[in-house]
């Protein structure tokens, strides 16, 4: 039964209205409610698979890389065993972080407060003065660092889950949160850079889900990225475009095309003729008959942007983002930056300008777009404002999913907000459950037929 989940003197907002499906209006108060904030934490990171690194940033035994689960810290750590382990970051003695490095090697965890000695598998290994202190009266076997309740990985990309009861990590993935990792692999083997590209922007994380699936704003927004020549109007903002959805709210969404359109650039693979710089380059990275297996008959003619429900988003330029919560009004970017391993010199020096100077902390892009999320954020906290709804209703009941006899389906149209409508409402549904049983029995199913 449906309920709105938040009771307080304080503040309001009645899940079950807060978007409606069949109109695609939208409730902004979801942006900026406190406790809609604290229940987002418990009922969709607590509860959903989080990603947390790549193999190739953890190698070796001792290896750690620190990253988080909704608010919770938890360091990522391989052991001498081979097994990477997800520890939350936090000291059961007073809550102390015993890891304050964002990554790098050790053969243990020290807390820097009274020095308790944590194994890499998060057992409480070593206590100062326990004898004396303590005088037998400490059984460490129960004060290790509290591990993530399942942790796995797909292709190398781990994930973590806090919560026992989640379905393994390839049911959660699906077909389309596979795909969208499968499309950082057409060039074969990946390796993660050292370090991370981290900023925060004075926005809710969900403005930032939002406008990855938004190719409405490329033209006003980037109008300048477009002047001094960094993106080319094909590539931000074609006329075809996919949108393929994924059971628990995973999406893709952006440039795809046709049948026809895929053979003549095909064609022009071969001939070398025609003017389509951008979607040739895309393509010319699908021809290998094994990769296009790998995505699938819709899915290598996406070219679009995944989102790996909740808050992971892969983009073509060799990068994916976290945007990770902190607070309703603030969110903090991490940008992983890759290359295939087996990339020319000259490819990955352009791959990494391309990683420096478009997304992240000095990209030109990520600076109009996070302009207008925190102003989006900003709109949603005025007394008067925020009352107002939003709406995210663009190509509704417009447009129809077509299904490949291989079980891929997507909607091939124009530009458009079905991901948006999508994010909301299996966004909603995770809110509205109350375990991951509740979720697996009242969640939608991706659409059939008119959408
Ligand atoms: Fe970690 Fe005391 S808080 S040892
Ligand atoms: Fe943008």
């Amino acid at each position: 039964m449906p309920a709105a989940i938040i009771t307080s003197d304080r503040a309001s907002v009645d899940l079950d209205a807060c978007y409606n499906p069949s109109t695609g209006v939208l409730d902004r108060r979801i942006f900026t409610d406190r406790l809609v904030y604290e229940e987002e934490l418990k009922r969709i990171f607590g509860r959903g698979w989080n990603f947390i690194c790549h193999d190739s940033q953890i190698p070796d035994p001792g290896n750690f890389f620190v990253s988080f689960i909704g608010e919770d810290e938890v360091i990522a750590v391989r052991d001498r065993t081979d097994k990477v382990n997800v520890l939350l970051n936090s000291c059961p003695h007073r809550g102390n972080t015993v890891c304050r490095a964002e990554l790098g090697t050790t053969k243990s965890f020290m807390c820097s407060y009274h020095g308790w000695n944590f194994d890499l598998d998060g057992s409480l290994v070593a206590v100062p003065n326990e004898e004396a202190f303590y005088k037998g009266g400490l059984d460490k076997k129960d004060w290790g660092l509290e591990s993530a309740a399942k942790v796995e990985s797909y292709k190398g990309f781990y994930f973590a889950t806090l919560d026992p009861d989640a379905p393994s990590l390839l049911d959660y993935l699906g077909w389309v949160g596979k795909l969208g990792i499968d499309m950082m692999l057409v060039d074969g083997p990946i390796r993660f850079l050292d370090g991370v590209h981290k900023n925060r922007l004075k926005c809710n994380w969900k403005f930032a889900v939002d406008n990855l699936y938004d190719w409405y704003h490329v033209k006003v927004s980037h109008g300048t990225a477009f002047k001094v020549g960094l993106v080319t109007e094909e590539a931000m903002a074609p006329n075809d475009q996919m949108v393929i959805l994924g059971e628990y709210g995973h999406g893709i969404g952006g440039p795809g095309l046709t049948v026809e359109r895929q053979a003549e650039f095909d064609q022009r693979q071969t001939t070398g003729e025609g003017e389509s710089q951008w979607y040739d380059l895309q393509a010319s990275h699908r021809t290998d008959p094994a990769t296009r297996e790998m995505l699938g008959p819709i899915g290598h003619r996406s070219f679009g942007h995944p989102n790996i429900f909740p808050n992971l988003w892969v983009t073509h330029t060799r990068q994916m983002c976290l945007r990770i919560p902190r607070g309703p009004f603030e969110t903090e970017i991490w940008w992983f930056n890759y290359l295939p391993v087996n990339l020319p010199a000259a490819q990955s020096k352009q791959s990494i300008f391309t990683h420096n100077h478009v997304f992240g902390p000095a990209g030109f892009l990520e600076q109009d777009d996070g302009e207008n999320w925190s102003h989006s954020t900003r709109g949603a906290r005025g007394t008067q404002s925020k009352n107002r709804p939003l709406n995210i209703s663009m190509g509704l009941g417009q447009d129809a999913v077509s299904t490949d006899p291989s079980g891929q389906s997507g909607i091939e149209t124009v530009v458009n907000e079905h991901g948006q409508r999508w994010t909301y409402q299996c966004w909603k549904e995770w809110m509205q459950a109350d375990s991951w049983q509740d979720l697996m029995n009242n969640h939608s199913t991706p659409p059939q037929g008119s959408v």
